[in-house]
C-alpha cells in the first residue's frame, strides 16, 4: 500500500489511509493487549520525535521508561485509582518530565546564539514556563509518533503531581508532565466524544 501520494500541484502528502492511521480511526485506548512493548519500540519512537520542532532547538522532554516492577510501583501509586487500574495493564508507562536546566545543551543545540544561553540561565520561572510549553509540545509528537508505528497511547493527568515529582525527581531539576501508557489497543467500545468543528475554532479576520 502506497502511503504517500501527490495533490495536484505534485506537493507529496499522506494517503487518506495512514491519516486514518494517524487521526481520523486512532482512539485513546481504555485498555491494551498483553504484546510487549519492547526497549527497541521506544528507541524508534525516540529517533522519530526527536526531529519535531521546539523553540530554540531547546528540546526539554525526558523521558522516564518505567520498566522494572519497582519502578511501576513507585508510579502506579500516585495515580488516581481508576488511572492505576488502567495503567496497570499497560505493556510499558513512561513518565514524561521537564528538564528545567534544558538550558546547558544550548550551546550544542542552538549554537548561533550565545546569548540565549545567559539569558535562560538566569532567568529560572521564564526557563521553566518555556522549557513546560516545548515539552508539552514534545509528548503531542510522541502520541502522534506512537500511531504511526502502529501503537496506540492513553495519556494520564490523573496523578498527585508533588508526589511523583517528590518520589522520581527529589532534586527538583526535573518537572512530571504526563504519564503516557503505550502499547496494542484493546477494542475501545466507547463511541468517539464529539470534536468541536472548524468553524466553531477557526476565525477568519
Ligand atoms: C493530556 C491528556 C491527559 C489525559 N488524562 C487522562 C487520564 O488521566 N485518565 C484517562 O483515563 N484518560 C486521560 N486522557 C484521555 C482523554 O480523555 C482522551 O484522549 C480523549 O477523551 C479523546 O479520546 P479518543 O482519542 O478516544 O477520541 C488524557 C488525554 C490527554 C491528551
Amino acid at each position: 500500500m502506497a502511503h504517500l501520494t501527490t495533490t495536484g500541484t505534485g506537493r507529496p502528502r499522506l494517503s487518506s489511509q495512514a491519516l486514518d492511521l494517524l487521526f481520523r480511526q486512532a482512539r485513546t485506548p481504555g485498555g491494551f493487549t498483553d504484546e510487549p512493548v519492547g526497549p527497541e519500540d521506544l528507541r524508534a519512537l525516540y529517533e522519530l520525535i526527536r526531529h519535531g520542532p521546539t523553540s530554540f532547538n531547546q528540546q526539554p522532554l525526558r523521558v522516564l521508561e518505567i520498566r522494572s516492577t519497582g519502578a511501576r510501583q513507585r508510579l502506579l501509586r500516585h495515580l488516581t485509582d481508576r488511572n492505576r487500574d488502567k495503567a496497570r495493564g499497560a505493556p510499558l508507562t513512561l513518565l514524561l518530565a521537564v528538564d528545567l536546566n534544558y538550558h546547558e545543551h544550548l550551546p550544542v543545540v542552538f549554537p548561533h546564539a550565545p546569548h540565549l544561553y545567559e539569558w535562560l540561565a538566569n532567568a529560572p520561572e521564564v526557563r521553566r514556563e518555556r522549557g513546560r510549553f516545548d515539552a508539552l509540545l514534545q509528548t503531542g509528537y510522541l502520541i502522534v509518533a506512537a500511531r504511526a508505528l502502529g501503537l496506540a497511547a492513553l495519556p494520564m493527568l490523573g496523578f498527585d503531581e508533588a508526589g511523583l515529582n517528590a518520589e522520581f525527581f527529589p532534586a527538583g531539576d526535573r518537572e512530571a508532565l504526563l504519564v503516557l501508557n503505550l502499547g496494542r489497543p484493546a477494542p475501545v467500545r466507547r463511541e468517539r466524544l464529539p470534536r468541536l468543528t472548524y468553524d466553531q475554532v477557526v476565525t477568519t479576520l
